[in-house]
């Protein structure tokens, strides 16, 4: 609890120790949790009380995640984020099996090939920003409707990435796509305020996912071995489920007052330049 604070509101203001999970009683939607970051992160919400629905285009997979968390707990629903009509029916689906809609962590993304931009593939980049881009929007949209028409102050978290803040940490169109994000959160965050519900981004550095690992055909021990040596903070290899407890503390009421953030999970690398040291 916060010390030396004073309010003319009552004491229900101050935070209260935590005694119950932290997302207790909560429906989550979360895309693209088949695999990755998504996957690491139902597996935590679920853990903290959350009832939840995996979003995903990946059956198989998708189904034998929520199957390994909890039947009661967390279950599966094929959803294509680029199509609108499946994100406004798995919203409307969640609502007729739980009644509710707290939290939508829109996470499904693609990262594209590799193309530089004078190579770039035109009909690549609509790929990318049909995934990343309108599968966000779709999220965003039916989430807040259905919070809306039901006064739930909810929450709202997208994945954005570190390339949502610099060039260079990505390929063209998915460093546009994210910068896109980053936008849509920004611009929902100014709108959806007046009705209490937050919207924030999550911008991982690199993890070693199939999304990471596919661009180069690289193990995940490459991937993780080139991240850490170009992270700005060393001795921490950055996981799933390092991300995950980003998202569950703004899906979480301990970021109440938090909306329009971009969640920056990089050791500080998109922040500092180590130009000065490298002269020593
Ligand atoms: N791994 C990283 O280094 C990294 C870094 C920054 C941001 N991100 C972002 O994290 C998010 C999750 O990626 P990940 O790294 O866990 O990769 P991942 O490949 O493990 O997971 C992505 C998931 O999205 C799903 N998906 C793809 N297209 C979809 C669609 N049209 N509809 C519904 N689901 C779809 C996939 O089936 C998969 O389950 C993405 O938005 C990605 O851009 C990843």
């Amino acid at each position: 609890m916060f010390q030396g604070f004073t309010s003319k509101s009552s004491s229900q203001d101050f935070i209260q120790p935590m005694s119950k999970p932290r997302l207790e009683g909560k429906v989550a939607i979360i895309t693209g949790a088949a695999s990755g970051i998504g996957e690491a992160t139902a597996r935590l919400f679920a853990s903290n009380g959350a009832t939840v629905v995996i979003a995903d285009i990946q059956d198989e997979l998708g189904t034998a995640v929520a199957a390994s968390i909890s039947p009661g707990k967390c279950s599966y629903k094929r959803c294509d984020v680029t199509d609108e009509k499946q994100v406004e029916e798995t919203v409307n689906h969640v609502l007729r099996t739980h009644g509710r809609l707290d939290i939508m962590f829109s996470n499904a993304g693609v990262l594209g090939t590799a193309a530089p931009i004078m190579d770039v593939d035109m009909g690549e980049l609509d790929r990318v920003m049909a995934v990343n881009v309108r599968g966000t929007a779709a999220a965003v949209k039916h989430a807040a409707r259905a919070m809306v028409a039901r006064g739930t102050r909810g929450s709202i978290i997208c994945t954005a990435s570190v390339a949502s803040c610099r060039g260079g940490l990505g390929p063209p169109a998915y460093t546009a796509s994210k910068h896109a994000v980053l936008g849509l959160v920004r611009a929902a965050a100014g709108e959806l305020g007046q009705h209490g519900i937050r919207v924030n981004c999550v911008s991982p550095f690199g993890v070693a996912t199939p999304l990471a690992c596919g661009l180069k055909g690289m193990s995940p021990s490459k991937v993780e071995d080139a991240c850490c040596a170009m992270a700005n903070l060393k001795g921490v290899v950055l996981k799933t489920g390092h991300v995950a407890e980003a998202a569950l503390f703004l899906a979480s009421d301990e970021s109440v007052f938090i909306s329009g953030h971009n969640l920056v999970i990089d050791g500080g690398t998109t922040t500092v330049i180590s130009s000065l040291q490298q002269l020593d």
